[in-house]
């Protein structure tokens, strides 16, 4: 069996021991219980030689720094930038990162409200760009990577549009703010009012939205009206309400929305310093993201920035296919509307207010519009979910319709692929767990042997040695 110790391949020898708490006695190496040999106390990691061998104090922060305009993942890791105070590795690159760290520090006033210069913002952008490895090898596409937009402090994308939106809104003298929502635009939204000092209305369609973004609204203190239709018939309402009371309205029908938006596709060109990928693929509802994205990229390259535009592909729900539908049965020219049934309630849109837009910047970029079903979007989350990353079911249609695209050649093996993640696995756990339960779909489904091969059910055993190592040893096996 392994131990933790500090001769382990690859770990820097000589830059830490243990010692312990009570008895003071100093080893380069522990048991496997994290004990004291001698008298059992609990041990800590220092470091005997780290004042002669580190930097001094000042020569340490500008270190650190430096290291924040680095792209090496080592640096733009919150924990491992600080790796001069952190048992080191001989090769910083090995490290297991997630981009863990770099959190907000938030002062708790309410800003914005006296400052005329002041933005209201969350911290939000500045969203992660992974590889995904296992994806890769699942799809064919060696160059694969996830711009995870659920990283965002709200944890969906809306909110690099909803600190432009809300930032004018305040602006423009309005005390209240409203939107109809899936649940994300209402969790982004609500925060941003609380933030600059607004007040705030949410409607969206009962039971149709997950209980953590409903939880959102509740928290940052939105008045949320829970109403007896779907998304379609709440921003119906909606629309109607703003024209008559001095509401400010904060949907993706709002064009600050979309400017604000349009980042993510500025921040991932520069973290691919500026080699634009093949293609970008985003989920579709309301069909804002979409359109933002799109009106970057053609911007970007207006202006210089990029060569080429990547072709920008918009993925749906089956049960939600209005842009689907509309490009192919009526060329574009019309919309065809949809009744929306979908789990990935954050898409469950069957009227999408900017299919114009959308329509446009896939015919401008050549992207591809394509709808998956249930089960290939459960599959993907999990698939994804697999890879350490997690995110909502809707953000999951990316992966899946990649999968198509392959098949179609739409996307060949050797081209570069990012697929944007709107959401974060913790939006929605209602559906992971359903999932891993096996209690997401019909008993035919259920039996369908590449979604029982990503299910990891919880384990409920008795709370004995022998009951937990035999579920290991099973573990093991599979
Ligand atoms: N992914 C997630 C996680 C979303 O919440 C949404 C939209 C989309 C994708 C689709 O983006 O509407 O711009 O095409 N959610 C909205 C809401 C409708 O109210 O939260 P879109």
């Amino acid at each position: 069996m392994p131990s933790p110790s500090t001769s382990a391949p690859g770990v820097r020898q000589a830059d830490f021991v243990f010692r312990c708490i009570a008895c003071g006695s100093i080893s380069d190496s522990a048991s496997q219980d994290f004990r004291c040999a001698q008298c059992h106390d609990l041990l800590e990691i220092t470091y005997p030689r780290w004042k002669q061998d580190r930097p001094n104090a000042e020569q340490l922060k500008s270190i650190w720094r430096d290291r924040r305009l680095s792209a090496r993942a080592t640096d733009l890791s919150g924990v491992w930038r600080f790796r001069d105070l952190v048992p080191g590795l001989d090769d910083g690159e090995a490290a297991i990162t997630l981009r863990e760290g770099n959190t907000p520090l938030y002062e708790l006033t309410r800003c914005g409200l006296d400052d005329g210069e002041a933005a209201i913002t969350l911290r939000e952008g500045n969203t992660p760009l992974y590889e995904l490895t296992r994806c890769a090898r699942i799809t064919g596409v060696p160059r694969l990577f996830a711009k995870h937009q659920g990283m965002n402090p709200t944890g969906s994308f809306k909110d690099t549009g909803m600190t432009v939106a809300a930032t004018f809104a305040q602006r423009a003298g309005f005390r209240w703010v409203a939107c109809a929502s899936t649940g994300n635009t209402s969790a982004s939204m609500a925060a941003y009012a609380a933030r600059g000092g607004l007040r705030s209305l949410v409607l969206v369609p009962e039971g149709k939205i997950s209980w953590s973004k409903l939880s959102q609204a509740l928290d940052y203190g939105a008045v949320t009206c829970q109403l007896r239709t779907d998304f379609d018939g709440c921003l119906r309402l909606l629309q109607e309400l703003v024209l008559r009371a001095p509401v400010y309205q904060l949907n993706s029908i709002n064009p600050f929305r979309l400017e604000g938006q349009k980042t993510v596709a500025l921040e991932l060109l520069e973290q691919l310093e500026w080699q634009p990928p093949d293609h970008i693929i985003v989920p579709g509802g309301n069909l804002g993201n979409s359109s933002a994205v799109g009106k970057a990229l053609l911007e970007m390259r207006e202006l210089g920035l990029i060569a080429k535009v990547p072709r920008l592909s918009v993925i749906q729900a089956e049960g939600a296919n209005a842009l689907v539908r509309t490009l192919r049965e009526a060329g574009g020219k019309r919309l065809i509307s949809v009744q929306a049934e979908t789990r990935a309630t954050a898409i469950r849109i069957g009227n999408p207010a900017s299919w114009k837009k959308a329509a446009h910047v896939l015919e401008a970029t050549g992207g591809a519009c394509e709808q998956v079903s249930e089960i290939e979007i459960a599959q993907a989350k999990a698939e994804i979910g697999a890879e350490g990353i997690g995110c909502e079911p809707a953000s999951a249609v990316t992966l899946a319709g990649l999968k198509k695209l392959v098949k179609q050649k739409f996307v060949k093996p050797e081209e570069t692929v990012v697929l944007v993640l709107t959401g974060n696995l913790l939006k929605d756990p209602d559906f992971t767990i359903e999932f891993h339960r096996g209690e997401l779909f019909a008993e035919s489904d259920a039996k369908n042997a590449a979604l029982n091969a990503l299910r990891r059910p919880p384990i409920v055993l008795d709370a004995t040695l022998d009951a937990v190592m035999r579920t290991l040893e099973q573990a093991e096996k599979s």
